[in-house]
């Protein structure tokens, strides 16, 4: 592990059946980046993603996560150790409010039995309160999900991901579906955040304004492989990288 990677993944393999969807795959990830993972359709970066968050069976190699191996633990053991990631909200949540979402986040990230004492469900509303405001959320406060539009139920899932204090945050194509006015309004804030409170964040992204701008290193993956990694001039200048988005892949 190089001394400072909050992240270091050695030899990671994952097949499903005959296919191998990540080939022997090294990455470090030193505290306070904010990591573009970048690559065309199919080339393994949300495989990646799920065995860093433990969400995948049989994934070979190594995952050390503040200098402690992680390669098997399951999702709550990893988010109780400080990684975060987003989850869509479910159907059961989009006729609650904003608020009501951002308060349960927050009673979850103290612990599910925390919700029976009053001065925790006090102390989560005022948490809440300010996190949607954070968001950019405040206004919005009382408005069913269902009725947010795009950019504004993603900056909620982007906050409820916050609510446990996260040191890394793991986004997987936080921007999809959002118009381009959207995508930067979000990834600003994440970034913003991001480098405020000190965490570390990973995300993949298709769109490459956005990560030449909020991206401090860039890893790009193709076909299961690591295929280079750099800052995002070296990326936008390396030929292999270049070769590959033109050559119609994406
Ligand atoms: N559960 C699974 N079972 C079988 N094959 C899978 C499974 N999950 C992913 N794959 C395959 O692994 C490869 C990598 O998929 P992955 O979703 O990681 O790609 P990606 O880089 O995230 O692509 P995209 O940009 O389209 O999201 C793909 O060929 C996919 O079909
Ligand atoms: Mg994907």
């Amino acid at each position: 592990m190089k001394e400072h990677s909050l992240l270091s993944v050695r030899g990671v393999r994952k097949t499903f059946g005959q296919f191998v969807a990540l080939n022997n795959v090294d990455f470090d990830l030193p505290a306070g980046e904010k990591h573009a993972l970048i690559g065309p359709n199919g080339a393994g970066k949300s495989t990646f993603i799920a065995c860093i968050a433990g969400q995948l069976p049989g994934v070979e190699g190594t995952v050390l996560f503040k200098g402690e191996e992680v390669t098997a633990a399951a999702p709550v053991d990893l988010a109780r150790r400080g990684i975060g990631r987003t989850f869509q909200i479910s159907r059961a949540f989009l006729d609650m409010s904003a608020m009501e979402n951002m308060t349960s986040a927050f009673v979850i990230a103290n612990g599910a039995w925390a919700s029976l004492r009053r001065s925790v469900l006090a102390n989560a509303e005022d948490s809440a309160r300010s996190m949607l405001e954070t968001v950019g959320l405040g206004d919005h406060a009382g408005s069913r999900v269902a009725d947010l539009s795009l950019g504004d139920r993603k900056r909620l899932e982007f906050g409820m991901a916050l609510a446990n204090d996260p040191d890394l945050l793991l986004l997987d194509e936080p921007t999809a579906g959002m118009s381009i006015k959207e995508r930067h309004h979000l990834m600003d804030l994440v970034a913003a955040r991001i480098d405020e409170t000190g965490k570390t964040l990973l995300f993949v992204e298709h769109d490459i304004d956005v990560v030449l701008k909020i991206a401090t290193r860039v890893t790009v993956m193709v076909r299961g492989a690591v295929l280079a990694a750099g800052t995002p001039a070296e990326i936008a200048e390396n030929e292999e990288v270049q070769a590959v988005y033109l050559g119609g892949h994406h």
